[in-house]
């Protein structure tokens, strides 16, 4: 992880330094020193590449007198705007831009937010290399340590701590997404949440006699063609009150979804190695959580299957029992996703009892094609919750836009011979989902994230690298840290 530090030093020759520019502030006193440290160097630069601080815009200048090993223009847009997200993605550009350098400053100058620029520096540093050649990975990235340069360093360093826990939460839920499925099993996954006990977490494991025991029908049939065992996994953050009721975080596990006998096409098949991203958030979140320490009760539950093909895989056709009691005709076992939930949510109501319960899951293709990957599909049987949410995407980064549930869309995921089957077809697929998940949940404040479309990037954009994103672990921190914690 990034070796983050801030100062309050007035800048010093050498190194890499990054300058934080914001609109029009190429004249700014921060600016200035530089430019004189350097013989005009800066200003001279900027006029030659039109710099004028638009976001995102990255000047780089080798040398600058002789001075330095070279300055970076970063572009943050209009000051009046330089929010703690814009804050955090100046941070993310300036670290991805200089990811081969192994130490930078990052001097912020007049604006403000220093905290969140170093929490997007580890985002723009973060990089998966456990499986590259050391030397050369360490080469591509080298950067391991960022020094923020801001004028009240010591008050930014308290509000650190906290940044930092988001920070590991973030990094942990990217690793776990892009973990391949031959080594991130569900009994390997499980080891990792086991891992984490050091934080205070308390983490509880049913395996499969424990999930037979308490009826697990839908998550066992999705799990019976599969070599690699089910398990769920229950997370404890006890830092509220005693008594108070939990929030409870519900995620997808699904190690590798090849469809089952439904199976799926050849091309980006591997991708569904990452469809327990719902489960990694959830993990991220409550290590986050306890890292720093929140003044809250969260509990986590994560269902850990593997959706494979084999001579004792689940068939189209077949009815299972739910934990609920529900029955559910299985028409397509790549409908996989809310066969697990369906157990989940009714676990977490019944014995979590929680005030209320946020489920997130890489769930539908359809979700992708109604929003992209900019939005997540919230959907909730509750207005304030889904408000909550609403504007902790805003504040977060982590958007989310929210889609319909209503009892209309009964029609279309019922059966014949069970109490539903698990398609909807193909108009509203997102919405069918989400509405069979809503079968599962009595009276709870329930909503439900479809993910599909922002837990993995298959291109980077601004302020964002490709690959496993880490979505929903700030969203969660946000919503919980504004609405839920009494401090
Ligand atoms: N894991 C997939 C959804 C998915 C698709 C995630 C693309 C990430 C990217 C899910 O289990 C699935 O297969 N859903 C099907 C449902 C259909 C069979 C009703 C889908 O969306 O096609
Ligand atoms: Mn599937
Ligand atoms: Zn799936």
């Amino acid at each position: 992880m990034l070796n983050i530090s801030f100062s309050s030093e007035a800048i010093a020759p050498g190194g890499s330094l990054v300058l934080l520019v914001a609109e029009g502030q190429t004249t700014s006193p921060l600016f200035k020193t530089v430019d004189d440290m350097t013989g005009g160097v800066l200003t001279r630069a900027a006029e030659a590449e039109e710099f004028t601080g638009k976001e995102g815009k990255i000047v780089t200048v080798l040398a600058p007198g002789g001075k330095f090993d070279r300055i970076v223009l970063a572009g943050v847009g209009k000051a009046e705007a330089f929010d703690a997200l814009k804050a955090e993605q100046a941070g993310s550009l300036a670290a991805s831009a200089l990811r081969k350098t192994e130490k930078i400053t990052i001097a912020t100058g007049e604006l403000p937010h220093a905290a969140d620029v170093a929490l997007g520096a580890t985002y723009g540093a973060y990089h998966f290399s456990v499986y590259l050649n050391p030397v050369e990975s360490r080469k591509a990235h080298a950067l391991s340590s960022v020094t923020v340069i801001t004028a009240d360093a010591e008050k930014v360093q308290k509000k650190w701590a906290a940044r930092a826990a988001v920070a590991h939460g973030v990094a942990l839920t990217r690793d776990l997404v892009t973990e391949p499925a031959n080594v991130l099993t569900p009994e390997e996954f499980t080891a990792r949440i086991q891992g984490l006990r050091h934080l205070g977490l308390e983490v509880e494991v049913l395996d499969v006699p424990a999930m037979e025991r308490l009826g697990f029908g839908a998550l066992l049939g999705v799990a019976q063609g599969s070599a690699n065992a089910p398990r769920t996994v229950i997370i404890r953050w006890n830092g509220g009150k005693k008594g108070d009721a939990p929030l409870s975080f519900i995620g997808k596990g699904v190690t590798f979804d090849s469809g089952g006998i439904s199976i799926k096409p050849a091309a980006g098949m591997d991708e569904m190695k990452g469809d327990m991203a719902g489960a990694a958030t959830v993990v991220g979140l409550m290590a986050a959580l306890a890292e720093r320490k929140a003044a809250v009760n969260a509990v986590g539950v994560v269902g850990l299957v593997e959706n494979m093909v084999s001579g004792n895989a689940q068939r189209p056709g077949d009815i299972v029992r739910s934990a609920s009691g529900k029955t559910i005709e299985v028409l397509n076992t790549d409908a996989e996703g809310r066969l697990v939930l369906a157990d989940l949510l009714w676990y977490a109501e019944e014995h979590v009892k929680p005030a209320f319960m946020i489920d997130l899951a890489t769930l539908t293709g359809a979700i992708v094609v109604g929003l992209g990957t900019e939005y997540a599909g919230l959907f909730s049987n509750n207005d304030e919750l889904a408000a909550e949410l609403t504007d902790a995407g805003l504040k977060s980064g982590d958007k989310v836009w929210r889609m319909p549930l209503h009892k209309e869309y009964d029609a279309l995921i019922k059966s014949d011979i069970a109490d539903m089957k698990n398609i909807g077809g193909r108009a509203g697929g997102a919405i069918t989902a989400a509405q069979f998940l809503g079968r599962f949940v009595e009276k709870t404040p329930w909503a439900h994230l479809d993910i599909a479309g922002t837990s993995w990037l298959d291109k980077g954009k601004f302020g964002q690298a490709k690959g496993a994103t880490g979505f929903g672990v700030s969203l969660l921190n946000t919503l919980v840290h504004k609405y839920y914690e009494k401090n």
